[in-house]
């Protein structure tokens, strides 16, 4: 039994453990990564955990805790060797100055060429280093224990005029705290919406003003760019207008004193301290300068706080500084308004307008792109006549792309100044010293071939989804990132797409001089002379698809509820309609979004309300619709459909209302659904490339059907936050309904679903339960027998696939299944290769009473649910779950999920029942539903911290106040987990094979062990389970022409399936039939490790079932140029497409299987071969290929994860 234990952390090779060993304490729960942990934060390294080695002193490696644990001193290496920051020699005084200046970024840039991705300089006496490469970025710009912003060098000049405003304040400033927190929700969503009217009217006015231009006039663009972006700022920001859009007026003189303070903040910094208090023109002007700003920013409050909108903080950015207060009631003081108001002014124009200039001048060197825009805009039917809506904006997908690598190759500012806290090791092995001020020259990451191909060549193609994925997050900077990243990007973004497809419409920017560079006294990226003509267009293209964006059908203002606004407050005359709720399900997410609807439906006093699948629905029944007998648009039936998709095909419970549609539509029938109001909340995955495939279908098909769209469809993305986007589509769907019905909302009646539960109407959250009494032996029985489920199949065979050595584990499993019901329509079969096996899991008993103690619950007591009690619960609480009597052993071991994150729902269940007991706890759990009033959301974090009900127990002993009925109707029932069959029903007819991946999620100390897969690795043999087969109903089915060559590729456990495939072959082969040519591509990390299946696949080679196999392996040493799925199928890309188009005529299939991540990048390698072998000319054209290949039933995925 191990115990808490000491030892020592020393770097390797040191030379006095007296003095740089530290002592370390271990517990009972610690493993390898505790230790390495522990370690970086003793010893001061800032690098990823797994780049960390212990050894011990003979420099033997220390693989286990086990082996850690008899140590005394434990040794920190890594790959890298410890150094100093290499960097040139400093001259006395002056340091590098030289070196590095005017142009800072190409004194930088030498310095890289010549020391590596990092370097060191003294400027003047300051020490810096600075960085090219995105992981040493990371660790600067996390605001950590190492590295923080604070106020040195060029921003301290800056600080001069900016002050205390939120750009030039250091992190741990409590000004930069509150203004923080108080002015992020000026930037919400939200609120950006709000600006994008005025955002228009300023690019109308500025195209009149570029109108009196004639194309042979030269004109300083950024000028304009500069003007349009202050008057925006100013007009949006604090509702003073510059008046600068008048080509005979002179500058303001505001912009004039900021341009001069700007440009001279470089040379300020160049500059030693003394001469900054010399009485010098230069200082005077300087000074001159700074007053004047400050005295037209005090003038603006003045007037504002003169005003009748001096209490309307909804009004503009300065009417929250001036109102807005944080929940201790604090505002800004009026001298750091006047901060804020500098700042605003100077970070909200300056880097917008140079990058509005560098994206016309990149159009219009590069036709082919502006070409691309220019149709994107036609598309979405922008015009500079008329305001652009905020769809409309939203619909640019290229134009992002463009202003993304604007961005890239012009970042506006080019480095970002951190300042390093306490001595520590960066990636690299580069020791960085308290005190020194760190950089990431951003623009020459930018610019760093290691990171980007080719990097001076303007492509946006470096911004489609798969491009992005392939690189660091932090390889792009042009607004930094973390807390403190720049607040106005949104705003910047909208500003500048507004400004770019109107202007776009309007004119052709031409530029034909020598390439510009950016003018190196400034401090942010200007172009240098550059001069444009401006041309009326003439060639702005014709859509070429229906125009994609439909104006809502209500004008924006109609969803005017703020996010966070609990409440509507309108009472009015309640005449309500018929309510439908109809849901498609499969696993019950949508049953219970739909049931969560109608319970607040009848709740806000709507009386005719149903709740159905979506099958069940009348009108899919007869195929009629009975249209209503009051002709009035408020009183037709309102039909709300939560619909799940499942490879892009209908959910179980929705196929004959899919066939409804289809058949409907067939017959032309476009005005059956006249009379019906509807809205469609769509649940998806984004890892599958059929991401709401059905849903989408729903909403059109109802629409072509003559159904009237009453609201904008939500979508719910199952892999990152669903119930966060269900319940915000839910608020707006309501807000618009009662305002529409005049019902007043209240905190009872909430718009948001999970609100309603926590207020006082706690009766409604609670299942009401019977204990049994052990005289009635009979419910005593079938209490021990209830197990959510029937107990109906038998574990064979349980093995480990992983090699010896292998730190991770995969299982062989396979099952007896011959009494499940058949999944297959084959005669005689029980199912079909590439069909799936679903598994019911179960908790670990001891986890179970783990729980039971914690909430002290009776393990063995029995009770049963009051049927009637459950109407208002989730059918997926475990109380809704649960039929008949049942002992609370069974129900915490077979229905409660216990592993997954406290959902939003669960924790305002807690909330509810804790008002009157814990109110504190109470409130915080009730702020957690959906995001705050500043549209913050501290969901997502605070269950990083408690990540499963146990944690939240431990966290908040408050919870276990509750009773068993509350407890039941909180906690949610456990999903059944599916595996794709590796085995055919040819040679194992009654046995299905799994290859089952074990979950083991570390954090910190703490193991979190996967449900399902945790649960088949403790069985042993002759274990029954529950279990169902599930068709993969020909989406992942082998062809049914035998002949036909596979292509198949997969990762990990994904080779599952394929198993099954090769199984099947070698069967066919064996029985004499010709069978087809099949290849396999196969990822995984190590031949040693986890090769899984690696006898079988050589059997099959040489067979010759398996004509080849290409296996890459990304952890092999010395790594191989194959290292993923994806370049190993590139550089066997002709035998690939020799196979996919068979000169004999019969074409292969493709098959992809495991994660959604390799799945997307897999298919992004076969667009880029349909361009490289000429199928394809384009991106689009390559989508297209793949879509055709889908439809022609030769391109198939199963994706998970
Ligand atoms: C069509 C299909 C086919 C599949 N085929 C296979 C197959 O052949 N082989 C195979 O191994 N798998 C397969 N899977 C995946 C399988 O269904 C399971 O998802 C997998 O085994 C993990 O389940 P689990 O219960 O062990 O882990 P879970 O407990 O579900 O945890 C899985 C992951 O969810 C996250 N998570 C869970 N709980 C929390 C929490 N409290 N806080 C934060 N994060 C959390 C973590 O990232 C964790 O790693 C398939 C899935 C699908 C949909
Ligand atoms: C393309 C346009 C923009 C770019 C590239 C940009 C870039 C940046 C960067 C890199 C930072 C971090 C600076 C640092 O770490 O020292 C920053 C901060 C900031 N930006 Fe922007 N910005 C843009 C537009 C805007 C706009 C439109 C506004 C306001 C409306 C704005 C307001 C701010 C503010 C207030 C900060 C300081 C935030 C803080 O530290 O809390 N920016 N910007
Ligand atoms: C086998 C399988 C296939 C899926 N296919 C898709 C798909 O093609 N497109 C999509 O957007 N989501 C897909 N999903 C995600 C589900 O639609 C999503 O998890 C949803 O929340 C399930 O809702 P339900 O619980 O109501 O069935 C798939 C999920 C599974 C398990």
């Amino acid at each position: 039994m191990s115990e808490t234990i000491s030892l020592i952390v020393a770097l390797k090779g040191c030379e006095n453990i007296e003095a740089e060993g530290k002592i370390i304490r271990i517990g009972n729960g610690a493993n390898t990564n505790t230790v390495r942990s522990l370690a970086a934060e003793k010893l001061g390294l800032a690098i990823p955990l797994n780049d960390i080695i212990l050894e011990t002193s003979t420099g033997v490696e220390l693989t286990e805790i086990e082996m850690v644990r008899l140590q005394q001193v434990v040794y920190i290496h890594f790959h890298q060797q410890i150094k100093e920051v290499p960097g040139p020699v400093r001259l006395p005084m002056v340091g590098n100055l030289y070196e590095m200046m005017p142009d800072l970024t190409a004194g930088w840039a030498k310095q890289f060429a010549t020391y590596g991705n990092i370097a060191s300089v003294n400027v003047l006496g300051t020490e810096m280093v600075a960085t090219n490469d995105p992981a040493i970025a990371e660790i600067f710009v996390k605001e950590s224990e190492y590295f923080t912003k604070k106020i040195t060098n060029t921003l301290k000049e800056i600080k001069d005029f900016a002050g205390n405003g939120l750009f030039t304040s250091d992190s741990d400033a409590d000004e930069w705290k509150l203004a923080h927190k108080i002015l992020m929700p000026a930037f919400s969503p939200r609120a950006i919406k709000a600006y994008q009217p005025e955002m228009g009217i300023i690019a109308q006015e500025t195209m009149k003003v570029l109108s009196e231009y004639t194309p042979e006039d030269k004109v300083e663009i950024l000028d304009w760019c500069t003007n349009l972006t202050f008057e925006t700022i100013g007009r949006i920001g604090f509702g003073y207008s510059f008046d600068l859009m008048d080509r005979n007026k002179p500058s303001h003189p505001f912009i004039n004193a900021m341009g001069f303070a700007l440009s001279n903040s470089v040379v300020r910094f160049s500059r030693p301290a003394f001469m900054k208090q010399l009485p010098m023109e230069f200082n005077r002007s300087w000074e001159r300068g700074n007053n004047l700003m400050r005295s037209i920013v005090d003038q603006v409050i003045v007037e504002r706080k003169n005003s009748e909108f001096a209490k309307d903080s909804e009004k503009d950015l300065l009417g929250f500084m001036l109102n807005a207060r944080d929940e201790q009631n604090l505002g800004l003081s009026d001298e750091n308004i006047r901060d804020q108001v500098i700042t605003f002014l100077i970070a909200g124009h300056d880097t917008t307008a140079n990058t509005l200039a560098w994206v016309l001048y990149e159009l219009s060197r590069n036709p082919d792109i502006q070409a691309k825009v220019l149709q994107e805009v036609a598309n979405a039917g922008i015009s500079s006549d008329e305001l652009p809506t905020v769809e409309q904006i939203a619909s640019l997908k290229y134009l992002s792309r463009v202003l993304k690598e604007a961005l890239r190759c012009h970042s506006p500012l080019r480095l970002l100044s951190k300042y390093c806290k306490k001595d520590c090791i960066v990636p690299g092995g580069y020791r960085v010293k308290a005190g020194t001020a760190s950089v990431v020259s951003i623009y020459n990451m930018h610019m760093n071939p290691d990171v980007y191909e080719n990097p001076t060549k303007f492509d946006p193609e470096r911004w489609t989804p798969e491009e992005e994925q392939k690189r660091s997050l932090y390889a792009w900077l042009p607004f930094s990132t973390g807390p403190r990243a720049c607040i106005g990007m949104a705003f910047a973004l909208q500003e500048a797409k507004t400004v770019l497809s109107m202007f776009l419409h309007r004119f052709e920017f031409k530029y034909d001089g020598p390439d510009v560079v950016y003018d190196p006294y400034q401090p942010t990226t200007k172009p240098l002379n550059m001069f444009m003509n401006i041309h009326p267009r003439t060639n702005f293209p014709e859509p070429s698809e229906n125009i994609i964006y439909q104006k809502s059908e209500e004008p924006e203002e109609k969803i005017s509820m703020p996010v966070l606004d609990r409440k509507v407050s309108t009472v009015g005359a309640i005449d309500l309609p018929k309510v439908t709720f109809l849901f498609g399900t499969q696993t019950g997410s949508a049953q219970d979004y739909a049931s969560q609807m109608s319970s607040q439906a009848k709740r806000f006093g709507f009386k005719d309300v149903s709740l159905l699948p979506m099958d069940e629905w009348e009108v899919v029944k007869t195929g009629k619709y009975q249209k209503p007998a009051d002709t009035k648009e408020s009183q037709h039936e309102l039909v709300v459909i939560c619909t799940a998709t499942y490879n892009g095909l209908p959910p179980d419970s929705a196929e004959d209302f899919n066939k409804f549609l289809e058949t409907s539509i067939q017959n032309d029938n476009e005005d059956l659904l006249n009379g019906i109001n509807y809205a469609v909340f769509g649940l998806g995955n984004k890892n599958w490339r059929t991401y709401q495939a059905f849903p989408y279908k729903v909403d059109t098909s109802l629409d072509t059907l003559g159904a009237h769209r009453f609201f904008s469809p939500g979508v719910g993305d199952a892999d990152a936050d669903m119930d966060g986007d269900f319940n915000q589509w839910c608020a707006y769907f309501w807000t618009h309904v009662l305002g529409k019905y005049g019902v007043a909302a209240s905190a009872s009646k909430s718009v948001i679903p999970t609100a309603t539960l926590s207020a006082e109407d706690t009766d409604l959250s609670t299942a009401k339960v019977k204990f049994i009494s052990p005289s009635e032996s009979e419910k005593w029985k079938s209490a021990m027998d209830n197990k959510n489920g029937e107990y109906n199949s038998t574990l064979l065979v349980n093995r480990e696939l992983q090699k010896e050595g292998s730190d991770r584990s995969t299982r062989h499993i396979e099952i007896d299944i011959s009494q499940l019901e058949s999944a297959s329509s084959v005669e005689g079969h029980l199912y079909e290769a590439g069909d799936h096996i679903e598994i019911m899991p179960e908790n670990n008993p001891e986890e179970a009473e783990r729980i039971a103690l914690g909430f002290g619950l009776v393990l063995d007591s029995v009770f049963e649910v009051d049927a009637e009690s459950i109407d208002d619960l989730s059918p997926r609480s475990m109380a809704a779950s649960i039929k008949g009597p049942c002992t609370v052993r069974n129900a915490l071991i077979y229905y409660a999920d216990l592993m997954s994150p406290p959902s939003r729902r669960m924790l305002s269940f807690f909330a509810s029942q804790l008002h009157a007991t814990a109110p504190e706890t109470a409130k915080k759990f009730d702020s957690l539903t959906m995001p705050d009033e500043r549209n913050q959301d501290q969901y997502p974090e605070f269950i990083k911290k408690h990540r499963t009900l146990l944690d939240l127990q431990l966290a908040f002993p408050q919870v276990s106040r509750i009773d068993l009925g509350q407890f039941l109707a909180a906690v949610g029932v456990m999903q059944p987990r599916r595996y794709s069959i590796a085995s055919s029903p040819l040679t194992f007819p009654k046995h299905a094979h799994i290859s089952v991946g074990v979950v083991d999620d570390i954090v910190g100390d703490k193991h979190y062990p996967g449900l399902a897969s945790s649960y088949l690795m403790r069985l042993r043999n002759s274990a029954r389970l529950r279990a169902h087969l599930k068709s993969s109903k020909s989406t992942f089915s082998m062809p049914a022409d035998i002949t036909k060559p596979l292509i198949m590729v997969a990762a990990g456990t994904g080779v599952a399936p394929f198993r099954g495939f090769l199984q099947e072959r070698a069967f066919q082969k064996k029985n004499g039939q010709e069978v087809g040519p099949c290849i396999l591509f196969f990822g995984c990390r190590n031949p040693e490790k986890d090769y899984i299946y690696s006898d079988e696949l050589e059997e099959y080679t040489k067979s010759g079932v398996l004509v080849t196999k290409h296996i890459a392996f990304s952890r092999k040493n010395p790594p191989t140029s194959q290292k993923y799925v994806q370049h190993a199928l590139l550089a066997h890309a002709g035998e690939v497409w020799s196979l996919l188009f068979n000169n004999n005529g019969t074409n292969g299939a493709v098959y992809i299987c495991g994660s959604g991540a390799m799945s997307r990048d897999v298919c992004s390698t076969f667009q880029v071969m349909s361009k490289s072998f000429g199928v394809a000319q384009n991106d689009e054209e390559a989508d297209n290929f793949l879509q055709k290949l889908m439809e022609e039933k030769c391109f198939f995925q199963d994706v998970w994860g």
